[in-house]
C-alpha cells in the first residue's frame, strides 16, 4: 500500500466541543499521541464485535499499551440487534465494575451499530465521559461516525432513544475497509455518490473519473482514490453538522433519498436490503420527483442511473409491496405535522427541501424503483 498523507477535517462546535476527522491509512499509531497530548485519561475501554477485536483490535490495543495506557475490551455480538437498552444497561454495570472515571476514554472500534452504542453510552455514563470513533465501515467513515448522533433502537421504532454526544475525535484508517465484504462497501458508497449530488459536484465528477476503478470495489492499489472519496465525504458532513448541529434546517438535505428510501428499508424488514441499497433507489425515486416539479433537467436523473449502475446498484427492487413502502414512509419519525419531506436536487451539487409533493406524485415515484 503506498502511503498517502492523512488529511484533518475540522468539525467546528461552540462550547470547546470542536474536533477533527482524520483520514489516512495506518494511523493506529497516531491515536496514541492524540490521546495523550489530549489527555483523555490512561484507561481506555473498546466496544468492539469479536470479529474486529481479532483484526484490529488487538494491534490498536498493543499500541496503546506500548504507550502506557491501559486497555480493556468489551464485546459486543454483531448486528442491529445489539443497539438496544438491556445492552445498553449491561455495559453500563460493566463501566462501573471497572471503575472507569470520568477523564477515562471509551472508543468504539466498529461500523455504525458499535460507533451509535458507544457513543449513547458515552453520553449517560456518569452524565458524560470521553469517546473517540474509530469507524470501520464505510457508512460509519463517511456517515454515523460524525456528526454526534448517538442512540438505540426501541420496539416502537430505530433510532428512537439517544442523545447527541460530540466525540473527542473520529479516526478514519481506509485501510481497515479491504476486510469489509464488498456489498457493505458497495452500500457506504450510496452515501459518497449522495454528498456529490446534494453539495458537492467536483467529488461527483471525481466518482464519474474513476469509476472503472472504484468499482472494483478493492481499496488496496486505489489509495488515492478512497482517501479522496472518504475525506470529501466528511468534509462535507462536517460542514454540514457543524452549521447545524440539531438538524434544525441544513442537515436535513443529508436526507437526500432517505424519505423514500427509508420506507423501502422498513418495507423490505432492517437486513433484507443494505441501507445503502435503499437510498440508491431512493435518491433515484427523489429526482424523478424533482423532475415532475420542473426542479432539475433530466439528464441529472440519466447520469445518476448511470453512476449507480455502474457501481453495481440495483436500480429495480422486485416484488416490493409499493402501498407498504408509502404507509412506512408516513410511519418515519421525521415526517413532520404528517407532511413528507423531500430533498429534491436543482443541479448536481444544489438541492432544495420541500414539503408539498403531491400523494400521487410520491407513488409514482415509488412504482419508478420498486414493483411486485
Ligand atoms: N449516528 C448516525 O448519524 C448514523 C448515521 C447513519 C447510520 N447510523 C447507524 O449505523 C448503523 C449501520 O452501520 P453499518 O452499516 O456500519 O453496520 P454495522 O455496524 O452493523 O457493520 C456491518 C457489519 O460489518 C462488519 N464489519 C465492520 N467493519 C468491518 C471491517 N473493517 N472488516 C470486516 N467486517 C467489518 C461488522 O462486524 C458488521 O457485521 C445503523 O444502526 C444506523 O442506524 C447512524
Ligand atoms: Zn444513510
Amino acid at each position: 500500500m503506498t502511503h498517502i498523507a492523512k488529511r484533518s477535517i475540522p468539525v467546528s462546535l461552540n462550547g470547546n466541543r470542536s474536533y477533527s476527522i482524520v483520514v489516512g491509512s495506518d494511523l493506529f499509531s497516531n491515536l496514541a499521541t492524540f490521546l495523550w497530548t489530549n489527555s483523555l485519561g490512561k484507561t481506555l475501554v473498546v466496544f468492539t464485535h469479536p470479529n474486529l477485536k481479532y483484526l484490529y483490535g488487538e494491534n490498536l490495543a498493543s499500541k496503546l499499551k506500548k504507550s502506557g495506557f491501559n486497555v480493556s475490551f468489551f464485546e459486543i455480538p454483531e448486528g442491529e440487534g445489539s443497539k438496544n437498552l438491556t445492552q445498553v444497561s449491561a455495559l453500563l454495570d460493566k463501566l462501573l465494575d471497572l471503575k472507569l472515571e470520568r477523564q477515562d476514554t471509551l472508543l468504539a472500534l466498529g461500523g455504525g451499530v458499535i460507533g451509535d452504542l458507544t457513543g449513547f453510552v458515552a453520553s449517560i455514563y456518569l452524565r458524560g465521559i470521553n469517546f473517540v470513533q474509530v469507524p470501520t465501515t464505510l457508512l460509519a467513515q463517511v456517515d454515523a461516525s460524525i456528526g454526534g448522533k448517538t442512540g438505540v433502537n426501541h420496539p416502537k421504532g430505530k433510532n428512537l432513544i439517544g442523545a447527541f454526544y460530540q466525540p473527542k475525535t473520529v479516526y478514519c484508517d481506509f485501510s481497515v475497509l479491504k476486510t469489509l465484504p464488498q456489498s457493505e462497501l458497495r452500500s457506504g458508497l450510496a452515501e459518497v455518490v449522495k454528498y456529490g449530488v446534494i453539495r458537492n459536484a467536483p467529488l461527483y465528477n471525481f466518482i464519474q473519473e474513476n469509476l472503472i476503478a472504484i468499482s472494483e470495489l478493492k481499496i488496496d492499489g486505489h489509495d488515492a482514490i478512497w482517501q479522496h472519496l472518504i475525506s470529501e465525504s466528511c468534509a462535507d458532513k462536517a460542514v454540514v453538522v457543524s452549521e447545524d448541529e440539531r438538524e434544525s434546517d441544513l442537515r436535513g438535505i443529508l436526507n437526500f433519498g432517505h424519505t423514500i428510501g427509508h420506507g423501502i428499508e422498513a418495507e423490505c424488514g432492517y437486513g433484507g436490503r443494505l441501507h445503502g441499497e435503499c437510498v440508491a433507489v431512493g435518491m433515484i425515486a427523489a429526482t424523478y420527483i424533482a423532475i415532475k416539479m420542473n426542479l432539475c433537467a433530466q439528464s441529472l436523473l440519466e447520469s445518476l442511473k448511470e453512476t449507480l449502475d455502474a457501481l453495481g446498484f440495483d436500480l429495480y427492487f422486485k416484488g416490493v409491496d409499493s402501498d407498504a413502502v408509502f404507509e412506512a414512509m408516513r410511519l418515519d419519525k421525521k415526517v413532520k405535522s404528517g407532511k413528507l419531506r423531500f430533498v429534491l436536487p436543482t443541479r448536481m451539487g444544489a438541492v432544495v427541501i420541500r414539503d408539498n409533493v403531491p400523494d400521487d406524485l410520491v407513488k409514482e415515484a415509488i412504482a419508478v424503483v420498486i414493483g411486485e
